[in-house]
């Protein structure tokens, strides 16, 4: 294909690409930060981080991710080898593909984390880009009452880390249970049963009125619509007495596990709660904020029993969740939560002259090698120029020299905060800059 070097007649746009962020270094400070502390906690539950690629077969999306996703939302193309491929729009599909692959050699239970970036062709909204990057946490194997219960306290405790965990709610529901009461209870075929669900799953985003609307349309009738209604606003304990089933039942255990496991006060049993995702077979959870700012949900997860099932291999059941960053970083704000970040340039040595470059290089190199992070001016320059530098380029403290001091061997040493300033020794100026800093 011929190549050209050609300028474009209008100059290009400096935004990004519709629903996706630039991260200049303040903001990647603020991302490390915060998945630091998503990937410590995941951690600290014996979690082990794993990746994957970017890229695959669109297959492995069309097989279980769910219509909305793959009909609306899928960034795919074909490759130059012909091959339907897609950028992964989540990350449960790659993880199960990866422990299909090695089923019989991951130690089980299989506890994996991952801090993906995903795309999704979306609207752009508060809460929901068209890139985002979501921590995901998923166990595979174990009792799925233990592994629940424990995914769900992790999930706690995330929150916990940033001082945010009294201000989320925990939603838990169970598909089987929701499966018991549309067939049993309300009566309602199969067929029904599967636009009720996509109905409810969508209820936060229309009025009430399209609702109902929707539910005529699934052909509920109005003593049916009222019985739904009721149970919207049921607990866990009238729900086992009324819709007896498997779903209940392990509702009501992981609910009292969840109490000893000391996060009880933030989990709820709510009706409403479905996942759009096709894979959910069971126990299904949604984490929201507790401010009405942010309305949509900051975490979603739950049960896959046959996933592995698409790889033709034995059904390893697993539960997982995702949590994004833009709801996290809109949390976090919202609730006062995001700390002042110190600068990460702890010293700037300056040059006045071109022959004293080695010696500059020499403390330059001696700063660095006691663990600090030090510039240099890249010019020489006059000692009021390069302080300026030193303090636009964030700078905390700046060393300073010229021929009096290069006489006596010695450096100015400022800080750059306080005001405060010493003559030194070059021999003493690590110790004294790693005193400051600390
Ligand atoms: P999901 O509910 O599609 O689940 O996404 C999980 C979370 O990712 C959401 O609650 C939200 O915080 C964030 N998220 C999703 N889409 C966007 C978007 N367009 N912009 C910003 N944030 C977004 C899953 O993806 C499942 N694969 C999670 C899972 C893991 N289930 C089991 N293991």
């Amino acid at each position: 294909m011929a190549q050209t070097n050609r300028q474009p007649s209008v100059a290009l746009s400096t935004e990004p690409y519709k629903g996706t962020r630039d991260f200049y270094p303040k903001d990647m400070q603020f991302r490390n930060w915060m998945f630091g502390k998503l990937a410590k906690t995941a951690r600290s539950f014996g979690y082990l981080e794993y990746g994957g690629p970017m890229l695959e077969s669109f297959d492995l999306y069309a097989a279980k991710t769910g219509e909305e996703i793959v009909n609306q939302q899928l960034y795919w193309l074909i490759d130059k080898g012909d091959r339907k491929i897609a950028v992964r729009p989540e990350m449960t599909p790659t993880l199960a593909r990866m422990v299909a692959a090695k089923i019989n050699e991951l130690p089980r239970p299989i506890r994996l984390f991952s801090i993906p970036n995903l795309w999704r062709y979306e609207r752009p909204q508060r809460g929901r880009l068209r890139e985002h990057w979501q921590l995901n946490v998923d166990v595979l194997g174990g009792d799925p009452l233990y592994a629940e219960a424990e995914l769900l306290t992790l999930a706690v405790e995330l929150m916990r880390s940033f001082g945010g965990a009294e201000r989320i709610q925990v939603k838990v529901n169970h598909r089987k249970l929701m499966d018991a009461f549309f067939t049993k209870t309300l009566g309602l075929s199969s067929a029904q049963a599967h636009q009720v669900v996509k109905a409810i799953d969508a209820k936060d985003k229309v009025s009430e009125d399209k609702f109902k609307a929707w539910m005529t349309e699934a052909g509920v009738r109005e003593d049916q619509f009222e019985q739904l209604t009721r149970f919207f606003s049921s607990d866990i304990a009238t729900v086992v007495k009324e819709v007896p089933c498997e779903g209940a039942d392990h509702l009501q255990k992981l609910f009292a596990m969840l109490k000893e496991s000391g996060v009880g006060s933030q989990v709820v049993f709510d009706p409403t709660v479905m996942r759009g995702l096709d894979y959910y077979t069971g126990t299904v959870f949604e984490i929201y904020d507790t401010s009405p700012e942010n309305n949509r949900a900051m975490f979603g997860g739950g049960r896959y029993d046959n996933l592995m099932g698409i790889f033709g291999k034995e059904a390893l059941s697993g539960v997982g969740f995702g949590m994004g960053d833009v709801s996290l970083q809109n949390f976090l704000d919202t609730h006062g939560l995001t700390p002042k970040f110190a600068s990460e340039i702890d010293v700037m040595v300056t040059l006045p002259k071109e022959e004293y470059r080695a010696t500059a290089e020499t403390i330059t190199r001696d700063l660095r090698s006691v663990g600090l992070n030090v510039i240099t001016p890249l010019a020489i320059g006059s000692f009021g120029n390069q302080l300026k530098l030193a303090t636009r380029q964030e700078a905390k403290l700046a060393v300073l020299f010229g021929d009096d001091e290069m006489k006596l061997g010695a450096v100015l040493l400022k800080n750059l905060a306080t005001g405060e300033q010493v003559t030194i020794s070059t021999a003493e100026v690590c110790a004294k800059a790693r005193q400051w800093l600390s």
